[in-house]
């Protein structure tokens, strides 16, 4: 696992714009600003029965920034040597999660809501499901 770490480096909280208002507070990000890339899909994870897992899975090319529009989850990343624990819990604030990272989403308060946006359009060949794999392709970096 030569260049692994420089993935795992990669991740971060960022902390977004915050436009306090008496009549609401407001934020935003923009592709290649706030986020580093360009966008081409956004998807969004609603009504999470309690105890349910999303995810379990590496992405080849996917790159993600995941917010926390409502309530809160934990996203559990592993570099293939590491893991890390991270807690969404407020609409400003959202994790860059680079691709070749393997990723869970879990503990959804009631009426969280997830959204996440991407580098790349859907793909189902872009999974990685097993660990195994994941590690050899990492291994292959
Ligand atoms: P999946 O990415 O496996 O969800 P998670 O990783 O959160 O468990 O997606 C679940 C289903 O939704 C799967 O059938 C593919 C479909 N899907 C799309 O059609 N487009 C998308 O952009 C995404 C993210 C999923």
């Amino acid at each position: 696992m030569k260049k692994n770490k420089t993935f795992f480096d990669q991740i971060r909280l960022i902390e977004l714009p915050k436009i306090l208002d008496e009549r609401g507070n407001l934020s935003f990000f923009e592709e290649n600003s706030h986020i580093p890339f360009d966008i081409k899909r956004s998807y969004w994870i609603y009504d999470v029965p309690g105890g349910s897992i999303r995810g379990g899975h590496a992405f080849k090319k996917q790159k993600e920034f995941i917010v926390a529009l409502s309530g809160s989850f934990d996203i559990l990343l592993n570099d293939g040597k590491q893991d890390m624990k991270i807690n969404l819990n407020r609409s400003y604030r959202g994790l860059y999660i680079p691709n070749m990272i393997w990723r869970q989403m879990d503990n959804f308060s009631t009426n969280s809501l997830a959204l996440i946006v991407s580098n790349t359009f859907y793909d189902p060949s872009d999974y990685i499901y097993e660990k195994k794999l994941f590690l050899n392709l990492l291994d292959g970096e």
